[in-house]
């Protein structure tokens, strides 16, 4: 059984003209480590409130089909308990953080959930030291950076033990080194928890090294889902207008150009082994 399953769901927002997700049919495996894009206003946000339940218990509008997350469907049930499924990281960790220091956060959505103290402390120090949080327990959020309120932020989506990890744009607003430490960071919890990660990122060359599948939305449609390889030497990917990774772009050409190279590489080392098996 999948994970989360979307069957023929499309929604619309209050009384919105038209459609914001339509016709939306997908399955996602444990262990997936997804990245979700597709230009401005496709639907991406719309499709991960499906998973966690805030369409359509918090955003009132017309929901078709059934969303299945771990064996429940999620109009049945509420937002707090998916929370214990589903953890969510949004682009801005200010929002997010609504404690006065770390360790605070860290418990505040377990004391919600009226999980025993103990375990509760046992969960902190364990999601603290894996996320090297340790030394901020007693900061405020103001007194972090960026990507150190982004670790809390997915600490704190951690420390309900979810199976899933939905993240909107995490790196949007840091620079590219604690980008690229939120992106590791995940790759890390998806290969040691094998938690299902979908993260929603405009810079997929940051997400290339690390994801088994891409996901790309048009217009609130799937227009293609599949291997990075397969998804992002698509012509649909081509005319969704979405950033292609530079390398991806250099091999497509290459390819024109060269007909001896059939594979798609996505990632530098894949380049150099297609270099190394035109030249032989
Ligand atoms: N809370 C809301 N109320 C009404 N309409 C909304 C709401 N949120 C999104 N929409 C509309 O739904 C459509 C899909 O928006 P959504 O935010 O899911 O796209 P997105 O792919 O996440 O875009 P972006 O890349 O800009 O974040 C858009 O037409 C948007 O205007
Ligand atoms: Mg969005």
């Amino acid at each position: 059984m999948p994970l989360i399953e979307f069957k023929n769901v499309s929604f619309k927002y209050g009384d919105a003209e038209s459609y914001a997700i339509k016709d939306i049919n997908l399955k996602i495996d444990e262990g997936e480590f997804i990245l979700l894009t597709g230009s401005t206003g496709c639907g991406k946000t719309t499709l991960i409130r499906c998973i966690n339940g805030l369409i359509p218990h918090f955003h009132q509008g017309a929901l078709e089909g059934e969303i299945i997350v771990n064996g429940y469907s999620t109009t049945e049930c509420t937002v707090a308990f998916l929370s214990t499924i589903v953890g969510i990281v949004f682009q801005n960790p200010e929002n997010q953080l609504v404690s006065l220091n770390v360790l605070r956060e860290l418990a505040f959505g377990p004391e919600n959930m009226g999980i025993p103290r103990e375990e509760i402390n046992k969960r902190i120090m364990e999601v603290a030291e894996k996320l090297e949080l340790k030394h901020l327990l007693d900061k405020t959020p103001i007194e972090l950076s960026g990507g150190e309120q982004q670790r809390v932020a997915i600490a704190s989506a951690l420390t309900l033990k979810p199976r899933i990890l939905l993240l909107d744009e995490p790196t949007a607003n840091l620079d590219p080194k604690s980008a690229k430490m939120i992106i590791e960071l995940l790759d890390t919890l998806n290969k040691s928890l094998n938690l299902t990660i979908i993260v929603i990122e405009h810079r997929l060359e940051l997400l290339m090294d690390y994801v088994n599948r891409v996901i790309l939305m048009e217009n609130g449609r799937i227009i293609a889902d599949g291997k990075p390889s397969e998804v992002l030497y698509s012509h649909e990917a081509e005319r969704s207008g979405v950033n292609i990774p530079r390398l991806i772009r250099f091999f497509k050409k290459l390819k024109e150009l060269n007909p001896k190279l059939i594979s798609n590489p996505v990632t530098i080392r894949e380049g150099v082994e297609a270099l190394k098996k035109v030249s032989e």
